[in-house]
């Protein structure tokens, strides 16, 4: 190709090939074990294939409608019901998205103007920065608190402005396993009574949470769900992350914003996948057992490095185990992550690089949503070192 013969102006100069991409890159370079992506390493269901299939072959081949399956978004409004005590009218208040990443660009996209503030809590996962730059809005970037990332409520209250427009949650999180408790809500709710700020709502891990814990969703809560975009992906709940269906649920008014951009974005989801969904939630067991499920997975891989140097932070939600390895090494994160892969052939995130600067507290990210057998390979390898 010849040289590009004009200088282009970058609109997110700052961002270049992810982490992600390159610990994947490395893993597969170095034969390492990959604990570093977010997603299973096993199979969905045989059952939600054969309805994708099903699907297709009945000839549900063309465009969906904009917001979605109608009975795919019904089956939504069920769900919030039963679980969260919360109605949203399928019709105007459910939108079906290609992915959660699409309806968090949405959701930004439809309320952040030039110039708006928008609170995140970081470490954060990566998408929610460039989102709002891309408005010509300003992320106001403010730290989790150590040893077990909860918010500190009384920073925020200092970090509201006249131009704050939306505060960003995400719980269970990505990448620490922590979860909002009843306390931050009440935080959330005094802090949002007497101002215009949305709340965007990042609830994809809503199924993944341990120890009888309840999730708190935002739509559990009438003052807080009246402003709030609330997202979630049926990725992470039936071990589909490559087929890129999420949702977000809102009130009217916010949905209303949501859809005009939606509609040019992708105008709307793969048809098929969105009847095999409406299908297999029917069958409620399959999200009610996942915290379960994933609880075991979480305690197999604690069980499996309990004699190692790595100290283990306490996952509550998420499929993610934060490891802290000051017992080890003084290195910083990303030089000692990359050691991991290619000395002892194990791929892992350095929380580092989810924050704006790069705040290094000697911790890495590992992803248990794994088969067992691949939790013991490295659980073998996380002992040894
Ligand atoms: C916190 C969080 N939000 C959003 C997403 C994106 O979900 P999706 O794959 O449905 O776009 C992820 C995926 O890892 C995530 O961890």
């Amino acid at each position: 190709m010849p040289v590009f013969p004009f200088s282009l102006h970058s609109k997110l100069p700052r961002v270049g090939t992810s982490i992600f991409t390159v610990m994947s890159r490395m893993a597969n370079e170095y034969g390492a074990i990959n604990l570093s992506q977010g997603f299973p390493d096993f199979r969905c269901s045989a059952e939600l294939v054969e309805l994708v299939n099903k699907a297709m072959k009945e000839g549900h081949n063309q465009y969906a409608p904009m917001a979605g399956l109608p009975k795919l978004r019904e089956e939504i409004a069920k769900k919030t019901v039963e679980l969260y005590n919360a109605s949203y009218n399928p019709e105007t208040e459910i939108t079906i998205t290609a992915g959660a990443t699409q309806a968090i660009y949405t959701a930004i996209a439809a309320v952040v103007n030039e110039g708006d503030e928008v609170i995140v809590f970081t470490p954060a996962y990566d998408c929610y920065e460039p989102a709002i730059e891309m408005q010509g809005g300003k992320p106001v970037f403010i730290q989790l608190q150590l040893p077990n990332y909860h918010i500190d409520w009384n920073t925020v209250r200092k970090m509201i402005n006249q131009k704050t427009r939306m505060i960003i949650i995400n719980t269970p999180h990505n990448p620490t396993g922590s979860i909002l408790k009843e306390n931050d809500i009440a935080e959330l709710e005094k802090i949002l009574a007497h101002n215009h700020i949305i709340l965007l709502s990042d609830e994809v891990y809503e199924h993944i949470i341990f120890d009888n814990q309840p999730h708190l969703s935002m739509a559990r809560y009438p003052k807080l769900a009246e402003k709030s975009f609330i997202i979630s992906s049926f990725g992470k709940t039936y071990h589909t992350t490559g087929w890129k269906i999420g949702y977000c649920i809102a009130p009217e008014i916010l949905m209303n914003e949501f859809r005009k951009i939606h509609q040019y974005i992708v105008f709307s989801a793969n048809t098929a996948i969105q009847y095999a969904y409406s299908e297999i939630l029917k069958h409620k067991e399959l999200y009610l057992q996942l915290p379960m499920f994933y609880q075991k997975k979480r305690d197999t891989f604690l069980n499996l490095i309990q004699h190692s140097r790595f100290i283990p932070l306490h996952t509550e939600g998420s499929y993610f185990q934060l490891l802290n390895y000051t017992n080890i090494s003084k290195e910083n994160d990303v030089a000692f992550a990359e050691k991991l892969i290619k000395e002892h052939k194990i791929a892992s995130i350095p929380v580092s690089v989810f924050y704006n600067q790069k705040t290094d507290n000697h911790m890495l990210r590992f992803c248990f949503a794994k088969e067992d057998e691949t939790l013991e390979k490295a659980a073998e390898i996380l002992k040894r070192i």
